[in-house]
C-alpha cells in the first residue's frame, strides 16, 4: 500500500510540479508515515493517520467514564495518537492534531487542558484549535476517564494529574509538530478551563517559558481548597429527607429570591448579577411563619435558611482558619444542585480523598469528612497539585501572557477563587494592576456559569464552549483564543474580553467585559444587550 502511494506521488510530481493535489497526498503520505519517522524515547505510536475535515472522529477511551465520545474534525489534519511512558506505573495517552494549513497561519501550537478528575481529552478544544490552523495537543492527564480510581495505590498517576502529565505532553507534542513540518513552532499557547485552568496557572508557576500565551478560564487553583468547599456542601445540606436539606424546587425559589435581591443592583434587570461582591442574599425571607409551609407557602424552615445561609457564607476550617470563599450567589440552580447542595457527595472530594489522599477505598464524604482532613489534604499537597504559588516571576520575565477569566456564575468553582490568587500575585509580587496588566489580565465575566452557558454574555470562544450550538458561527477573530494570539503576536493587549449571548444557537446580545479591577457599568441609557450601553468604570 505504502509503496504503490509512493509511487503514485512521484508520479504527480513529475506531471504537474505542485498540485495541490500533489501537497494533498504528500502530507497524507508524511502523516502516515510518522509511525517510521517520528522516534521519541518511553513512545509508543499508536496511530498516525489523515483525517479529512468533516469526519466523525470516535476514540477508544472506555466508555462509562465521563468522556466525550466523538467529535467532527474542523479541518484537513493529520491525526497522531501517542503512548507515552511516564514511569515504571504510569503512562498519558497524547493526541496530537496537525491541520494541513499550518505553515500560512501562523506556525502556531496549542495544548488543550482536562476538567475534574482528569483523564478526558478535550476533543472540541483541540478541533476548535485546528480550525484556526493550530497544531494542537491534547492529553488524557495520565488516566483514562474523569475518575479518581486510577489513583488508588499508584502516586505516579497522581504527579501525572498534579503536573507531569502536562509537561511531558508539551515536550512530546512540540517535538512531533516540529518533526512533522520540518519547521520550528513560532509561538505556543495554551488554553484550559477548571482542571484545566489549574494546568494553565500551574505552566505558569512551573514551566515559564514553554508557552508564549495561556488562557486559563475558572481555574481551580488552590485546589485544596476548592476540594474542600465542594466536599463541606454535604455536610451544610445533609442528605434528601434531612431537616437542612432543600429539594430542586426549593433550590429554584432560592434562586429566584436572589435574583429579586441582587438583580437591580447593576441598574439592568436580566438574572445577571454584574458584580455579585456586593450581592448578600437575605435568605431569611424565605422563612415560614407559624403555622406556613411550603406546600402551603412555599417558604422554608429556620433550619433550611440556615442551610442557604451558610452555602453563601465563606468556608473556615479548624480553630476558625480560612478555607474558601463563599459559592456565587447566583447560579444556574440545576448545576448547583447536580454538583453541589443536591444533598450528594460530589464525585470529585469523594473520589480524590479516598483514591489518591488515602488509598482507602472505604473512606467517605458521608462517614469520614471532617476539618482534619482537610488540614492532611493542604499540609499533604501531594506532587503540587494545589498550584497556589503566586510569584510569577519567572513567567513575567520569560515575556509569557496570562489571560485568566471567570464566570461570575459559576456554580462549582466561586469566582472569588480567581480575585484571591490574582490579588495574592499582586502582594506577593509587590506590583499594582496597572504593571500586572503587563503581563497577567483577569477578566470577570458576568453570567457565565463554570466554563460554559449561562445567562448572560457568556460566550468569549474560550475551553468547553465549542459544543454549543451555533458556537462556529461566531467569528473567531475576537475569541480569548485570538485575543491573546493579537497579545503575543502584535502587542496588542486587551481591555476588554469580548462575551456573547448565545440562546439556541442564535446571538442574542454582547458585552465588552472588562479587565479586573475595572467594573462593567451600565451608562443607564441604551438597550443592554449592546456593548456600547456599558463602560469600564473604576469602582
Ligand atoms: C459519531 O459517531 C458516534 C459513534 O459511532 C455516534 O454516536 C455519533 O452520533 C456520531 N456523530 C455524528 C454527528 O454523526
Ligand atoms: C501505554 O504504555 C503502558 C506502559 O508504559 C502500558 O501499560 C499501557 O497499556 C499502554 N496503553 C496503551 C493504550 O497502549
Ligand atoms: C511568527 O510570529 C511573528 C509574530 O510574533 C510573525 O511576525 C511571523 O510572521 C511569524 N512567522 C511565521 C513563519 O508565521
Ligand atoms: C524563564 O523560565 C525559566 C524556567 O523555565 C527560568 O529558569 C528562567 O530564569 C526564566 N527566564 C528569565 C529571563 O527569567
Amino acid at each position: 500500500m505504502r509503496f504503490t502511494a509512493r509511487l503514485s506521488t512521484l508520479y504527480l510530481i513529475l506531471l504537474s510540479s505542485r498540485s495541490s493535489a500533489t501537497e494533498e497526498t504528500q502530507f497524507e503520505q508524511r502523516c502516515s508515515d510518522l509511525t517510521d519517522s517520528f522516534n521519541a524515547v518511553d513512545t509508543d505510536i499508536l496511530l498516525a493517520e489523515y483525517v479529512a475535515q468533516g469526519t466523525n472522529i470516535t476514540f477508544p477511551e472506555p466508555v462509562a467514564n465521563r468522556c466525550l465520545k466523538f467529535a467532527i474534525s474542523l479541518a484537513d489534519m493529520c491525526r497522531l495518537r501517542l503512548n507515552v511512558t511516564t514511569s515504571s506505573t504510569s503512562s498519558v495517552i497524547v493526541e496530537v492534531f496537525m491541520p494541513t494549513n499550518w505553515e500560512s497561519k501562523g506556525e502556531r501550537f496549542l495544548m488543550t487542558g482536562n476538567g475534574g478528575l482528569g483523564g478526558c481529552i478535550q476533543y472540541n478544544d483541540m478541533t476548535y484549535g485546528t480550525s484556526l490552523g493550530f497544531a494542537v495537543v491534547g492529553h488524557n492527564n495520565g488516566h483514562a476517564g474523569d475518575t479518581g480510581l486510577p489513583f488508588f495505590n499508584r502516586p505516579e498517576v497522581v504527579k501525572d494529574y498534579a503536573w507531569r502529565a502536562l509537561h511531558t505532553a508539551g515536550k512530546i507534542g512540540k517535538s512531533a509538530v516540529s518533526h512533522f513540518y520540518s519547521s520550528l513552532i513560532n509561538k505556543s499557547y495554551y488554553i484550559g478551563c477548571s482542571s484545566g485552568g489549574r494546568q494553565g496557572l500551574k505552566a505558569a508557576q512551573e514551566f515559564p517559558d514553554e508557552y508564549d500565551g495561556i488562557v486559563s478560564a475558572a481555574p481551580a487553583v488552590n485546589f485544596h481548597a476548592v476540594v474542600a468547599a465542594g466536599s463541606n456542601m454535604f455536610k451544610i445540606t445533609g442528605p434528601p429527607g434531612s431537616a437542612t436539606h432543600l429539594n430542586r424546587d426549593q433550590w429554584i425559589a432560592v434562586h429566584q429570591m436572589v435574583v429579586g435581591q441582587c438583580d437591580g443592583i447593576d441598574g439592568v434587570l436580566d438574572n445577571v448579577i454584574e458584580d455579585p461582591m456586593k450581592c448578600q442574599p437575605r435568605p431569611e425571607e424565605l422563612l415560614c411563619g407559624p403555622g406556613q409551609t411550603w406546600t402551603s407557602h412555599q417558604c422554608l424552615t429556620a433550619a433550611q435558611v440556615l442551610t442557604v445561609r451558610k452555602i453563601y457564607s465563606p468556608v473556615y476550617g479548624n480553630d476558625g482558619k480560612f478555607i474558601s470563599p463563599r459559592l456565587n450567589p447566583i447560579t444556574k440552580e440545576f448545576v448547583g444542585y447536580l454538583f453541589m447542595y443536591g444533598g450528594v457527595p460530589g464525585y470529585i472530594g469523594d473520589e480524590w480523598y479516598k483514591y489518591a489522599l488515602y488509598n482507602d477505598p472505604t473512606w467517605s464524604i458521608q462517614n469520614d469528612f471532617n476539618w482534619d482532613v482537610v488540614d492532611h489534604d493542604f499540609q499533604q499537597d501531594l506532587f503540587g497539585v494545589g498550584t497556589e504559588k503566586t510569584d510569577l516571576t519567572d513567567a513575567k520575565n520569560n515575556n509569557t501572557r496570562i489571560l485568566m477569566y471567570h464566570g461570575l456564575a459559576d456554580c462549582m468553582i466561586t469566582s472569588e477563587n480567581s480575585y484571591d490568587y490574582y490579588e495574592g500575585v499582586s502582594r506577593d509580587m509587590g506590583l499594582p494592576s496597572s504593571q500586572l496588566d503587563d503581563f497577567y489580565r483577569f477578566f470577570p465575566v458576568a453570567g457565565l456559569d463554570h466554563c460554559t452557558s449561562g445567562d448572560g454574555a457568556w460566550f468569549v470562544g474560550g475551553s468547553n464552549q465549542y459544543t454549543t450550538a451555533g458556537a462556529l458561527n461566531i467569528d473567531p477573530a475576537d475569541s480569548v483564543l485570538m485575543t491573546m494570539v493579537k497579545w503575543v503576536e502584535q502587542g496588542i493587549a486587551p481591555d476588554t474580553l469580548t462575551g456573547r449571548k448565545l440562546v439556541g444557537g442564535v446571538v442574542t446580545g454582547e458585552k465588552a467585559h472588562c479587565r479586573h479591577p475595572l467594573k462593567t457599568t451600565y451608562k443607564g441609557v441604551g438597550d443592554p444587550n449592546l456593548a456600547s450601553s456599558w463602560e469600564c468604570r473604576t469602582a
